[in-house]
């Protein structure tokens, strides 16, 4: 069991929580430990920057995430990632919903929301079930495979191809430029400024392409509700459009990707549990929610204060950088029972907190329903035909302090 120390981590060293190499050794779970014990309001130094905020403990995060006029996530104001979106030469389309604050990003989750109603996801749940299925088939006889590519990326982009109603074909792009997206700081996904342009290019090619077929022949995906949509009674514009494809792109596909492989590398490293979720599928809606706990896809989102403030006494003046470190809420022991315990049973109890995993507040995630089925019905399906799958060799992790994700990871199991 990981149990950090933290008395060995002075602050003297002051980490700084913007270096990717932190995730990729794993260090950051120590850190946060640290700084929510003795410093949960802790100044990041920028080299690059104006420096930022890092907020550690569960309380303050929900706090600020609703508090959306004192804390805003708007574009002009900096958007929500560290680095100020307004500043980015890729980035000067118009802001999306993920970068508005109320009373906009209201109007523009209202017209998008039909699109994500329960019944609209329940009714995906057979179609889900029959791609796992065809997933699960395709797997090598051999009893060894390449989890993220062969099952992990591929169900997310399937699924987000049939909300798109797009050929499973345009699979590979999709993936190629959500990785490219989030990517900055691994240099395998973005090789290069150049390919990053290349990729948005494409990508907005690609979606202005939709939004003519679908102007002509509209259908009942989420594509041609985009194109027909009104915000405040006037249609959405092209390049709102534009900018809401490639949130749908980023945010439906990195982040369920890296809970299915995280969520399956954390049964392999806890045996006991796995064997309940054998013994008892029903406990597989709560292992969902633990392993998006334990994961915490999404490292962080990003804030900015509109008015000089205080978190915890700390004074915020007014255009200081605030970060909400999900990964660390979901560890907090203030808030969580033996936080360090990989549990699939913790959130059958009603008294269980919810996780922050998907955030809070108005921005909370808006796919999170389609999330939670693609989770149960893999797990459901995985556990039921190879028992015994686990992870065989060593996993490679992204290089990012967004996104807590995993390149590739062999997996054997009995055929
Ligand atoms: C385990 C999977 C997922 C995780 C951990 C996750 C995490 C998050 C988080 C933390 C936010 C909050 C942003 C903020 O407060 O600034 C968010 C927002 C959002 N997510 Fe997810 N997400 C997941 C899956 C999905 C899926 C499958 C979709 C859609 C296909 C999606 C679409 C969105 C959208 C559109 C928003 C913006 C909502 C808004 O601004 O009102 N997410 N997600």
């Amino acid at each position: 069991m990981l149990r950090p120390k933290a008395e060995k981590l002075a602050l003297d060293g002051r980490p700084d929580l913007k270096d990717p190499d932190l995730y990729l050794r794993g260090d950051h779970h120590e850190i946060f430990r640290t700084l929510r014990v003795r410093e949960p309001v802790y100044w990041n130094p920028e080299a690059d920057s104006t420096g930022f905020w890092a907020i550690t403990r569960y309380d303050d995060i929900e706090a600020i995430s609703k508090s959306p006029k004192l804390f805003s996530s708007a574009k002009q104001m900096g958007g929500h990632r560290i680095f100020n979106e307004n500043e980015i030469e890729e980035n000067q389309t118009d802001a999306t919903m993920i970068s508005m604050d109320p009373p906009e990003h209201a109007s523009y989750r209202r017209m998008i929301t039909p699109g994500f109603v329960p019944k609209r996801i329940s009714n995906m749940e057979e179609r889900i079930r029959a791609r796992v299925t065809r997933l699960l088939d395709n797997l090598p006889k051999t009893g060894e495979a390449e989890f993220v590519s062969a099952v992990a990326a591929a169900l997310p982009i399937e699924v987000l191809a049939e909300l798109f109603g797009v050929p499973e074909s345009d699979g590979p792009k999709l993936f190629e430029w959500s990785n490219a997206t989030v990517g900055e700081d691994d240099p395998e996904l973005r090789v290069s400024d150049e390919y990053m342009r290349k990729c948005v290019g494409e990508m907005a090619g690609y979606a202005a392409g939709l939004w003519q077929k679908r102007l002509e022949n509209p259908g009942e995906d989420l594509i041609s509700m985009l194109v027909h949509s009104k915000i405040d009674g006037e249609p959405l514009t092209f390049p709102a459009y534009i900018g809401t494809f490639i949130l749908l792109v980023v945010a439906g596909n990195e982040t369920t990707r890296n809970s299915i492989s995280g969520g399956l590398l954390a049964l392999s490293e806890h045996p006991e549990e796995r064997r309940k979720l054998l013994d008892d599928p029903s406990l597989i809606p709560s292992a969902v929610q633990e392993i998006v706990r334990w994961v915490s896809p999404v490292l962080h989102m990003r804030r900015t204060a509109t008015e000089d403030t205080e978190i915890r006494g700390q004074k915020i003046a007014r255009g200081d950088k605030v970060v909400m470190w999900y990964a660390s809420a979901n560890r907090d022991e203030a808030q969580w029972e033996d936080p360090y315990r990989f549990d699939v049973t913790r959130f059958r109890s009603a008294a269980a907190p919810t996780q922050l995993g998907f955030g809070a507040g108005q921005h909370f995630c808006l796919g999170s329903r389609l999330a939670e089925l693609q989770l149960t019905v893999l797990f459901e399906e995985l556990l039921k035909r190879f028992p015994d799958i686990h992870v065989s060799g060593s996993v490679r992790r992204l290089r990012s302090n967004f996104i807590s994700g995993i390149k590739e990871m062999p997996v054997r199991y009995s055929v």
